[in-house]
């Protein structure tokens, strides 16, 4: 089908971006009609001061409320079970979360739950699993990369089978997002440069996505031009508040657009490794952009000439060999300016362990946008490479 001619959705959360957003949640919250609210985040981000904001604002509006913060850097199965049965017991009816990735997934995965009755959230993987509406959903980013704030997927990990699985549906989107680049300041330099990193995945692969179009490629471009030249001065500068607000916006234009366009073989290969060693997603993306890119070139190589130059690389003149080496060399340089030269050996990956990972890889639902249709055997020789 011809990018053209082919049919396009766009969903989006209310989104509501700036400083001080989070303090707005007691807010929607009493516009939800709520009486009780289990409010969804971690150890780390209850330390740094974000829930108690957040909590403050809920008892400004006389909003009772529930704090459930036993969730892992990879979410598993278990902590989103036991958070819908506290979601049942103290009889909640809204959630919000605060947080990265994880809090923000776990949240959506206890809605589902909660939904549902109780029945387990592996009964969900999968593309269009939800039957029934989740309760109302508000969720406060504190990482400017993950975009689970705006986005249609939740991954879940089964420690169990060492994988993590996909739930992908619009009822995940939540109803709204408070983006508060203030949030983004309790982060490690080492944390702002994962994120951000796996946010630029998210609008590369967005962009050569089988699945872009018009409304995605907007968001994917100017995400791409904010993280780009913003990412690098943010690790070195962490306390410049101007320049958290264009990362922090740069991964929001970046969730929008990967969460209607989808994304490709680096998260495919991504979810596969972090649910096998539970390693951090940005690291697993940090080790593969390169050798994915490489792969694809090929079957797009007029939209990655477009991400070359968008990301300032100079395509003048070039034919598509010269841009593909020059697009790599400026992701390797961009990752070493980030601070980041991880190999998947550094952290534990043996040859014997690729063709696991590549089965779970090709079940992944990013593996079917890959603007290069993968065989396992690809998807094989791709993780080696990044060994
Ligand atoms: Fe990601």
């Amino acid at each position: 089908m011809s990018r053209l001619t082919a049919l396009r959705k766009f969903v989006s959360p209310e989104i509501v971006f700036g400083p001080g957003a989070r303090h707005s949640a007691g807010n929607f919250a009493a516009t939800f009609g709520a009486r009780q609210v289990l409010v969804v985040s971690d150890p780390g981000v209850l330390q740094a001061g974000w829930v108690n904001d957040v909590l403050a604002s809920l008892d400004q509006q006389g909003i009772g409320h529930v704090l459930y913060t036993g969730v892992s850097p990879n979410p598993r199965v278990e902590e989103v079970m036991q958070g819908a049965e506290l979601y049942r017991q103290q009889g909640c009816d809204v959630i919000v979360a605060v947080g990265g990735g994880s809090p923000m997934d776990c949240a959506k995965a206890i809605g589902i739950v909660a939904a549902h009755g109780g029945q387990p959230i592996t009964a969900f993987e999968g593309v269009d699993t939800i039957r029934v509406p989740s309760p109302p959903l508000i969720l406060i980013p504190t990482t400017a990369g993950t975009s689970a704030d705006v986005s249609q997927f939740v991954i879940i990990s089964s420690r169990a089978e060492r994988m993590k699985f996909s739930i992908v549906s619009k009822a995940v989107v939540p109803d709204v997002s408070l983006i508060d680049p203030e949030t983004t300041a309790s982060m490690s330099p080492f944390l702002s440069a994962c994120t951000g990193l796996d946010a630029l995945v998210h609008a590369i692969e967005a962009f050569v996505s089988t699945g872009s179009g018009a409304l995605t490629d907007l968001h994917a471009l100017e995400a791409m031009r904010l993280i780009g030249g913003n990412l690098a001065g943010l690790v070195r500068q962490p306390g410049d508040l101007a320049l958290r607000e264009k990362v922090m916006r740069g991964s929001m234009q970046a969730g929008l657009a990967f969460s209607n366009a989808v994304l490709g073989a680096v998260h495919a290969m991504s979810h596969s490794l972090g649910g096998f060693l539970d390693l951090p997603h940005g690291v697993c993306n940090a080790a593969l952009l390169e050798h994915v890119v490489a792969f694809n070139f090929r079957a797009a190589p007029e939209r990655f000439r477009v991400v070359a130059e968008t990301l300032g690389v100079d395509c003048r003149g070039l034919a598509g060999d010269q841009v593909r080496d020059r697009l790599l060399a400026h992701l390797i340089a961009f990752k070493r300016a980030l601070g980041l030269q991880e190999t998947l050996r550094l952290y534990g990956v043996s040859s014997s362990d690729i063709p696991f990972l590549s089965r779970h890889a090709m079940e992944d639902p990013c593996i079917l946008t890959n603007p290069r249709q993968s065989t396992q055997r690809d998807v094989e020789v791709v993780y080696a490479e990044a060994l």
